[in-house]
């Protein structure tokens, strides 16, 4: 089942964020916790060149603890800076300091040079719906105050202060999310990126419930009543639908009201702290 999406706009997009890339120092990719590798871009890393990047796993708050400790040893074996961030609840002030790290070489270089020491420039870029517009509220706090144009800044971009050194763009750079794995649309689906709209949703959650119930089978029998899976992911749905009530007229199973409710459930959470995802040896 292909899913849709818009290859204009995400051309677009990706122009846009190659030409803010030019006026930065650090890249903040913005990945779901989730499922880091899905939810990453992966023409980011030639695009990004020599600049500097930290990964930020977001979301941890409803992810598995232990996994992403996994995926964070994964992501440093590789050389990645890398960090797990709640940018609903938490302190932007170990994300500053990373900021800070990573653009430590940089800051050296220009004294080198024997130029003046400037604050590091900072944007924000992910695949959508991944948290980037969280993540910059939450290194900018109430403190949304504008600087002005400056020469070697473009004008007419917003930047933000942050404390004396990082100056942050205020515009989230959006990246094309991947489609050519039909798991990793699923995932893609399951946490909220993909509009509804735009794919089957009897289908994907069929497919999403064979995960749930590897990964969450208590939050499964809880919540939806499927304490075994059938091979048949429509009986799934229908004993979702049952424990649930969605019935329609003669007590028949509502599929599609079901299958909504697996993804809600799902992306919210109430299933328990769930990672669709593990690192492999060849991301
Ligand atoms: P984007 O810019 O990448 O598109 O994402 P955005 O920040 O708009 O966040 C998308 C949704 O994810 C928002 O929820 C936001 O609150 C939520 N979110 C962002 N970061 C985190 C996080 O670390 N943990 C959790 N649990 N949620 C996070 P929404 O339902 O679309 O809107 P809202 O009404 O909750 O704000």
């Amino acid at each position: 089942m292909p899913i849709q999406w818009f290859p204009g706009h995400m051309a677009k997009a990706k122009r846009v964020v190659q030409e803010n890339l030019k006026l930065v120092d650090v890249v903040i990719e913005v990945v779901d916790a989730r499922c880091p590798s899905a939810s990453s871009n992966d023409d980011l890393v030639q695009l990004l060149g020599s600049k500097r990047r930290i990964v930020l796993l977001n979301k941890a708050d409803l992810a598995d603890p232990v996994q992403t400790e996994v995926w964070l040893a994964h992501l440093r074996s590789q050389g990645a800076e890398a960090a797990a961030f709640d940018a609903v609840h938490g302190a932007a002030w170990d994300l500053l300091q990373m900021i800070r790290r990573a653009y430590a070489p940089v800051l050296e270089a220009i004294r080198a040079k024997g130029r003046l020491p400037r604050p590091a420039r900072v944007m924000v870029v992910g695949i959508p719906n991944v948290g980037k517009s969280s993540v910059i509220n939450r290194l900018v706090g109430t403190r949304r105050a504008a600087i002005g144009d400056r020469p070697g800044i473009t004008k007419g971009k917003q930047w933000v202060r942050v404390g004396a050194d990082v100056e942050l763009l205020d515009l989230p750079g959006i990246l094309p999310p991947k489609f050519d794995d039909q798991d990793e649309a699923v995932m893609l689906a399951a946490i909220g990126t993909i509009k509804e709209d735009l794919f089957d949703h009897v289908e994907i959650a069929g497919d999403l419930l064979a995960v749930l119930h590897e990964k969450v089978p208590h939050g499964l029998k809880d919540r939806l009543g499927i304490e075994k899976l059938a091979a048949d992911t429509a009986n799934n749905l229908a004993q979702a639908a049952q424990a649930r009530g969605l019935l329609r007229p003669g007590g028949v199973p509502d599929l599609a009201r079901a299958a909504t409710l697996v993804l809600r459930e799902a992306r919210e959470g109430r299933l328990g702290r769930l990672t669709l995802q593990e690192p492999s040896v060849t991301q």
